[in-house]
């Protein structure tokens, strides 16, 4: 028995030290914790439980039977954030770059690890948190490391919208190690050390004779503001690892949880008088939606989502008397608030994440339309415009939107209308509701006075005093009250309490077909 305790405590020692003594202190020096630190600032203070410590590799080509280190790489298991559970992996870039092994279909390896936590997760229905360090498969394993990805690939998609997959890139990470993030829900990445490409600098080089850094190609502010691919960035390890345990609260744990209802020391009651001055007299000058989003919020406290691509529209999570809310809201300082390609794409993944999730949508409207232009329509606004059409229209949660100025044109119909089964209509008194501006209908359908501006000022006058309000909406029943700015947290947080129970469903369908 004493033999057996002793044999433990060795494989235990030589499973922690991972690549070794030289390699975690190369990993310090880059200001990376070390895959075991990391899964210690995730989780809740003794909660991980550790499976296949002792799994290691099959591979016997390149000399790998001598590399053999317990664990192979990837630290798995479970453990709780605030109580709540959760499945965890951690790639250790120290043993062979973190790089996925599956050297035999029947052993459990590095990729057979990944998996069976994917399965428990999929199984006892809590999220998976990916903490990725790799540099992909592994190569000296060829095709048998591909299939080991394949099977992750597989477990992503099945497990897509029945529980929550987030991805933290922390380090730099390849080929299966950058797709399988791509396939789970939410991406978060650390500035500086982390990188995500299909092929490294190098590569690139060599074929396409283009020299880049891997921080251009694939860094943090690469993928948050020009790709979109991952969904926010932070200073350190410590520092994302952090905001991911923040993320975590606002999140349910699987699609038939509710998300956690946390205690509130902000009155739902709260009036803020300031909101009513919130939008300028003059229909053309810009002010922050973002100022709305944070005063309406319980404890001003607004977790955004992509925050630095596709700016003029803003998404992301608040709590409204404690239960989460997803709020999609134009952002007039940025293109007049249009929606566009990036922005319509941005909305319409966020929307659908709510959807699958049964995390209810809150919409702020001030859209004076899509962008017009040939970029736009040789990108495909069309088809694009069209996702967030069909996440509004398709989403069967609880959907309360509120109108704070201009609702024209198609994106009227878009942000969340009436007409696209929205439970809650309201609109401010600044509320404009209407096929376009007053200036842009007078030219056309007083085209014959174009050359006079005298009657073409009168024209102008008559079309506001029609259209620029709310209540030829509130009159056909597309608005189902006008609401004082002051008061807007308490109605949508009324609004909100009386849809709990909402219960919609859509026709019986294999699955739908968004315009991809
Ligand atoms: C085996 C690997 C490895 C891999 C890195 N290592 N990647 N071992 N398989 N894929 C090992 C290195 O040999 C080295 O071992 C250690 O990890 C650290 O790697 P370095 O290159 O020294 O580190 P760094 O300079 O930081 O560069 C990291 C890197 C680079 C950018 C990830 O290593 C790299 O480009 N690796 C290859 C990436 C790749 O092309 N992967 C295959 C993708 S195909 P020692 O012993 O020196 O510590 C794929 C298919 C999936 O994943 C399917 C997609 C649809």
């Amino acid at each position: 028995m004493e033999n057996i305790l002793q044999q433990l405590e060795k494989r235990r020692e030589e499973a922690r030290l991972g690549g070794g003594k030289k390699r975690v202190e190369a990993q310090h020096e880059k200001g990376k914790l070390t895959a075991r630190e990391r899964l210690e600032v995730l989780l809740d203070r003794n909660s991980f439980e550790e499976f296949d410590m002792f799994v290691t590799h099959n591979c016997t080509d390149f000399g790998m039977e001598t590399q053999k280190i317990p664990g192979d790489g990837v630290i798995t298991g479970w453990g709780t954030i605030n109580g709540r559970l959760v499945y965890v992996f951690s790639q250790d870039f120290t043993v062979l770059g973190g790089s996925l092994s599956e050297s035999h279909a029947k052993k459990i390896c590095n990729a057979k690890k990944i998996c069976k936590i994917m399965d428990m997760a999929v199984q006892n229905r809590a999220p998976v948190i990916g903490l990725n360090d790799s540099g992909g498969a592994r190569i000296q394993e060829g095709v048998a490391s591909l299939a080991g990805y394949a099977e992750v690939f597989k477990r992503n998609t099945l497990a897509s919208g029945v529980v929550p997959q987030i991805s933290v890139i922390m380090g730099p990470c390849a080929g299966g190690a950058v797709y399988s993030p791509a396939m789970t829900d939410f991406i978060f990445m650390v500035k500086n050390s982390s990188y995500m490409f299909v092929t490294g600098p190098d590569v690139v080089k060599a074929v396409t004779n283009e020299v880049v850094t891997a921080e251009e190609l694939g860094g943090a502010k690469t993928h948050t503001s020009k790709s979109s691919v991952a969904d926010a960035a932070y200073d350190n390890d410590i520092i994302v690892l952090k905001q991911v345990r923040r993320f975590f609260d606002f999140i349910p744990l699987n699609n038939t949880d509710k998300s956690p209802t946390l205690e509130v020391f902000d009155s739902i009651n709260r009036s803020e008088m300031s909101l009513d001055t919130l939008v300028p007299e003059n229909p053309n000058t810009p002010y922050d939606m973002k100022e709305l989003i944070i005063k309406i919020a319980d404890e001003n406290d607004f977790f955004e989502i992509q925050k630095e691509f596709a700016k003029n529209i803003l998404v992301g999570f608040i709590r409204l008397n404690g239960s989460t809310v997803g709020v999609v809201a134009n952002q007039p300082m940025v293109l007049a608030g249009c929606l566009d390609i990036d922005s319509s794409r941005k909305a319409a993944r966020f929307v659908r994440f709510c959807d699958a999730f049964e995390i209810p949508i809150l919409t702020f409207v001030d859209v004076p339309g899509f962008l017009p232009g040939t970029s736009q329509e040789y990108g495909g606004v069309i088809k694009h415009g069209a996702k967030l059409l069909f996440a509004y229209a398709e989403a069967t949660v609880p959907k309360v939107t509120v109108i704070t100025r201009k609702a024209y044109g198609g994106a009227y119909d878009v942000m969340a209308s009436k007409h696209l089964r929205g439970d809650f209509n309201y609109a401010w008194p600044t509320a404009e509701i209407a096929v376009m501006g007053a200036k842009g209908a007078v030219e056309i359908i007083h085209r014959a006075d174009l050359g006079d501006s005298g009657k073409l000022e009168n024209h102008r006058k008559v079309y506001e005093e029609r259209f620029a309000n709310p209540f030829v909406a509130a009159e056909k029943g597309f608005i189902d009250e006008v609401i004082m700015p002051r008061n807007t947290r308490r109605r949508i947080a009324r609004a909100f309490a009386s849809l709990r129970n909402k219960k919609l469903s859509n026709p019986l369908k294999k699955h739908d077909n968004i315009p991809l």
